[in-house]
């Protein structure tokens, strides 16, 4: 039976009584509605930490007024039972009711938003809500592309929360899934940026049976929308193949995913082939890179990628 702990102070308390114990850490942070794909990062977490600590947080601050942060799906004590069936359990959820309730108003705290900030730049939920909080943390140049292209206030929503549960946590490992490749890449970053001595660990993409990436969101696509949002894993597999037999041509490899994507009537977000450290985009297959897409089926905005190591 986990212990579930809503408070920020009773969790720091918890994690310094581990430390004194002389026991290790392992954080698996989520949103919760967990499937297959975050129970794997906890089976991870398990084999890497004397004690697993899942968070399951809905981060406003990572969501932008537009987004789906009112319908996100949820089920707590679903996820608890999802946890509790995991070997070996976990020890803590830690599942906040606000993490950005500081108890009292500063001079500067806004009340009400107007969905932009003083430099006019677009903001996330929490700011809407007029919530005193303004510290972010930014990865300056991973967070550009891709996804931070079409959610310009989401990686530094995800960056600063990590942060905050980094710090209330304090984590000897913390597993991420490669799902989210660029918030894994920024998560690493941010931790070796600010001195963060905590080992982060990327995990692989769990798959349905033919293959769709498992997320929290599939449960929005109808069924004949699941069945066209393979087509995203099926020609990224395809064009992996292609650059392992000797397509280096990155332009010939998107256009083949786009035009796949679109022929099952998804519309794409995104389509990059980009560096696996720095996240830079490339023209021609030299060296380690990954294959990211984002693309709509109905109202689900959904994710993937393939790495492609020649
Ligand atoms: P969430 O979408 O709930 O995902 C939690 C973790 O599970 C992330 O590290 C994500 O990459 C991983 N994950 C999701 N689907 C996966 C799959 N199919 N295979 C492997 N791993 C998968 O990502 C977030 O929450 C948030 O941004 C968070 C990091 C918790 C910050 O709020």
């Amino acid at each position: 039976e986990p212990l579930v702990i809503t408070d920020k102070a009773e969790m720091r308390e918890w994690s310094s009584s581990m430390r004194r114990q002389g026991r290790t850490i392992g954080l698996v942070p989520t949103m919760g509605y967990l499937h297959e794909g975050h129970l794997s990062l906890v089976r991870e977490a398990r084999r890497r930490g004397d004690v697993v600590v899942v968070s399951v947080y809905v981060n406003p601050g990572q969501f932008a007024p537009s987004e789906d942060l009112s319908t996100y799906p949820s089920d707590f004590e679903g996820d608890l039972r999802k946890l509790k069936a995991v070997p070996g359990g976990v020890e803590v959820v830690f599942h906040p009711h606000d993490l950005y309730d500081y108890g009292q108003r500063q001079a500067g705290d806004q009340v009400g938003g107007s969905g932009v900030n003083s430099d006019n730049v677009s903001v996330s939920c929490l700011e809407e809500k007029g919530l005193g909080h303004e510290t972010w943390v930014r990865a300056e140049r991973l967070e550009k592309g891709m996804c931070g292209k079409s959610r310009p206030v989401f990686f530094r929503g995800v960056a600063t929360v990590v942060t905050k549960l980094f710090n209330i946590v304090e984590p000897d490992v913390a597993v991420f899934g490669k799902k989210d490749y660029q918030q894994w890449r920024i998560i690493r970053r941010l931790v070796r940026d600010l001195d963060f001595s905590i080992q982060v660990i990327g995990s692989e993409v769990m798959r349905d049976h033919d293959g769709l990436a498992l997320s929290s969101r599939n449960v929005y696509l109808s069924p004949e929308e699941r069945e066209k949002a393979l087509s995203i894993s099926r020609s990224l597999s395809r064009a992996k193949s292609a650059a392992e037999k000797g397509q280096v041509n990155c332009q010939n490899l998107k256009d083949s995913v786009i035009q796949a994507i679109q022929e099952a009537g998804g519309k794409i977000d995104y389509a990059e082939i980009v560096d696996q450290e720095s996240l830079e985009v490339v023209e021609e297959i030299r060296s380690p890179v990954v294959f990211c897409v984002a693309a709509w089926f109905g109202k689900v905005r959904l994710i993937d990628n393939i790495e492609i190591d020649v």
